[in-house]
């Protein structure tokens, strides 16, 4: 009998960076012997990777509203949890995912201020309660990855936003983490080394326990 794989997400705001903490925990799953895909939201299959490309455009023709920004997330998400997720899980495969939910309720709900409830609803709708195993937030002031992130390149249309709309992202995140037992805070503000050796150490430790 085949056992459902586990779905592990990395979250943050730019600039925490995420790119090398999923890197970690490849290398950890692999050197378990655990067979993994990798998904990023938005995006993730042709049509949600269409929908990134739109919504993270600095030169769209005309302001996108927060309701149509929040609406593509969800129809990126519904995509790729019914196409790709949820397939590779049922096939005894784990998710690392690069974002997922948590994301819209920090940058939507937290950066534009919407409300919870109109969240709640769109996650009922497209998620029925399906949720990640387990939520690895990395945790930085927006000033430091900001400034990591600008080091990088170009910013996209939503790196461009105020300081402040990251503070906000950073309130949603760290308030939704307080109250959910699946999702571990990483201080991502320590030398890199410290904050690698922390996400090992909480995966190690997720993995003893579900034996
Ligand atoms: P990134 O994955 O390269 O960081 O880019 C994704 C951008 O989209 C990032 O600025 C966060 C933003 N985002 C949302 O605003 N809401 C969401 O639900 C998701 C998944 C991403």
């Amino acid at each position: 009998m085949s056992q459902s794989g586990k779905f592990i997400v990395i979250e943050g705001i730019e600039g925490a960076g995420k790119s090398s903490a999923i890197a970690i925990v490849e290398k950890l799953l692999a050197a378990q012997g655990i067979n993994f895909v990798k998904t990023r939201e938005p995006g993730g299959t042709p049509l949600a990777e269409s929908l990134r490309t739109l919504v993270k455009s600095p030169d769209l023709q005309e302001s996108l509203t927060p309701e149509c920004e929040l609406l593509l997330m969800y129809a990126s998400r519904s995509q790729l949890v019914h196409n790709v997720i949820k397939p590779a899980l049922n096939d005894g495969k784990w998710v690392i995912g690069d974002r997922h939910d948590l994301s819209s309720r920090a940058y939507q709900g937290g950066g534009r201020n919407m409300d919870d409830a109109i969240l709640d609803s769109l996650a009922d709708i497209t998620l029925k309660g399906f949720k990640p195993d387990l939520t690895l937030y990395l945790d930085i002031d927006p000033k430091i990855g900001l400034q990591r992130a600008a080091n990088r390149g170009e910013l996209d249309r939503i790196e461009q936003e105020k300081i402040d709309f990251f503070y906000r992202v950073r309130d949603k995140y760290k308030s939704f983490a307080e109250r959910d037992d699946s999702i571990l805070v990483i201080d991502a503000s320590q030398d890199m080394a410290k904050v690698h050796a922390d996400i090992e150490a909480q995966l190690r430790n997720y993995l003893q326990n579900i034996g």
